[in-house]
C-alpha cells in the first residue's frame, strides 16, 4: 500500500478512501463535540521578555497550561519562511532521495499516522553537513540557531520562576544539551475524521518550540476532562511547550501537556518542531535546588535515554511516559 513515497503518494493517488491501516480506533478520533469553541493558550510578546510582567506570563502558561504562543521574539520571520519552503521541497523530493532519510511510519495505538516525518538530530555543523539533506540542512541548521536564542531566553525565565537564578554550564546542559529538529509533512486525507495526523502525547523534551504553517489543526488539551484547545496559526509566532523532562526537573511546577495533530480533508499541512532536550548520558530528576528548599520530590533521578526508550517502546498514548519517572 505504501507506494515508497510515503503518506503524501497515498494522498497523491487520490484514493476515495483512507486505507484502513490508517483507521484509528473510536477513542483516539478527535471528537469535534470536544473542542472549547472560544478557548485559546496564552500569547505572549517577548519583546521585553526580561520585565518582571512578561516573565511571570511565561512562568503561569507554563504551569497552568503547558503551551503558549511567543510573537515578537528574536527569531527573523525570513528564517521561519526559509525553513518552511526547505520543509516543502524536501518532501517534494524523488521518494529515492527521501526514503535515505525519513523515518518508517510512526504510529499510534498500532493504526498508523497519517503523517510523513524526517528527523534531524543535532551533533556539529560538520556531522549536518554529511548527514543531513542538502535541500533543507542550511535553513534548518539557521532555524536551530536563531531559536537557540529564544531558547535561552525562555529557560532563563522558567528558572527565575522556579528562584533558580543562575544557569551555569552544568545546567544548561541538563536543560538544553541536545536538540532535535523534525519536518512534519501532514498531506491532506481523504477521511480525515477517521484518522489523526499525530495521536495524543506529551513531550519527552524539556521544551519545544514549534513552528507550524497558515492551516491549523493542533490542539491541547484543556484543564477540564475530554476539553481540545486550538492552537490558531499566527504568522510569525513560535508555539512553545513544556515537555516531560522539565515537568520532572520542575518536580511538577511547569506541565507538559497532552496534544494531538487532526488529520485535513482538503489541505496539506507542514510543522517543524525543535525538541530541546538534555543529553541521553543525563540523570533527570526534580532539580537540587528545589529539593534543598525542603520540598519533597515527587520524582525520582531517571536516566534520559532510559526515558526516551520508554517512550519510543510503544505507540503515542497521552501522558504515561511520565509514570517511569514516579
Ligand atoms: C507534534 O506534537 O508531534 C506535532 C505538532 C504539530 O505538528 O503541530
Ligand atoms: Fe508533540
Amino acid at each position: 500500500i505504501n507506494q515508497g513515497n510515503g503518506v503524501k503518494g497515498l494522498s497523491e493517488l487520490g484514493l476515495k478512501a483512507l486505507p484502513k491501516q490508517y483507521i484509528q480506533p473510536l477513542e483516539e478520533r478527535m471528537c469535534m463535540t470536544n473542542i472549547v469553541p472560544q478557548g485559546s493558550i496564552p500569547i505572549i510578546d517577548m519583546s521585553n521578555w526580561e520585565d518582571p510582567k512578561v516573565v511571570k506570563s511565561i512562568c503561569d502558561a507554563a504551569s497552568e497550561w503547558g503551551f503558549f504562543q511567543i510573537v515578537n521574539h528574536d527569531v527573523p520571520v525570513e528564517v521561519l519562511e526559509n525553513v518552511k519552503d526547505a520543509t516543502y521541497n524536501f518532501f517534494r523530493s524523488p521518494a529515492e532521495i527521501k526514503n535515505k532519510y525519513s523515518k518508517e511510519h510512526s504510529s499510534s495505538n498500532n493504526a498508523l499516522e497519517w503523517k510523513d516525518y524526517l528527523s534531524l538530530f543535532y551533533v556539529s555543523e560538520e556531522e549536518a553537513f554529511t548527514l543531513w539533506p542538502s535541500i533543507c540542512r542550511e535553513q534548518v541548521l539557521d532555524y536551530m540557531k536563531k531559536s537557540k536564542v529564544v531558547i535561552k531566553q525562555l529557560l532563563q525565565v522558567l528558572m527565575k520562576g522556579l528562584n533558580v537564578n543562575e544557569i551555569d554550564e552544568a545546567k544548561e546542559s541538563l536543560l538544553m544539551g541536545s536538540m532535535r529538529t523534525n519536518l512534519n509533512y501532514y498531506p491532506k486525507c481523504p477521511n480525515p475524521e477517521l484518522t489523526v495526523g499525530v495521536g495524543r502525547h506529551s513531550d519527552v523534551s524539556t521544551l519545544t518550540i514549534l513552528l507550524q504553517d497558515e492551516i491549523g489543526g493542533l490542539f491541547v488539551r484543556g484543564n477540564e476532562g475530554d476539553d481540545w484547545i486550538h492552537v490558531p496559526p499566527i504568522k510569525g509566532s513560535l508555539v512553545i511547550n513544556v515537555g516531560d523532562a522539565l515537568q520532572i526537573m520542575s518536580n511538577g511546577r511547569y506541565r507538559s501537556v497532552e496534544h494531538r495533530v487532526v488529520a485535513n480533508g482538503s489541505k496539506n499541512r507542514i510543522s517543524v518542531p525543535i525538541f530541546v532536550n538534555p543529553r541521553p548520558a543525563d540523570m533527570i530528576g526534580p532539580l537540587p535546588e528545589l529539593v534543598a528548599n525542603g520540598e519533597k520530590p515527587i520524582y525520582k533521578q531517571v536516566l534520559y535515554s532510559d526515558y526516551v526508550k520508554h517512550f519510543f517502546r510503544k505507540a503515542h498514548d497521552g501522558k504515561k511516559t511520565v509514570e517511569f519517572a514516579e
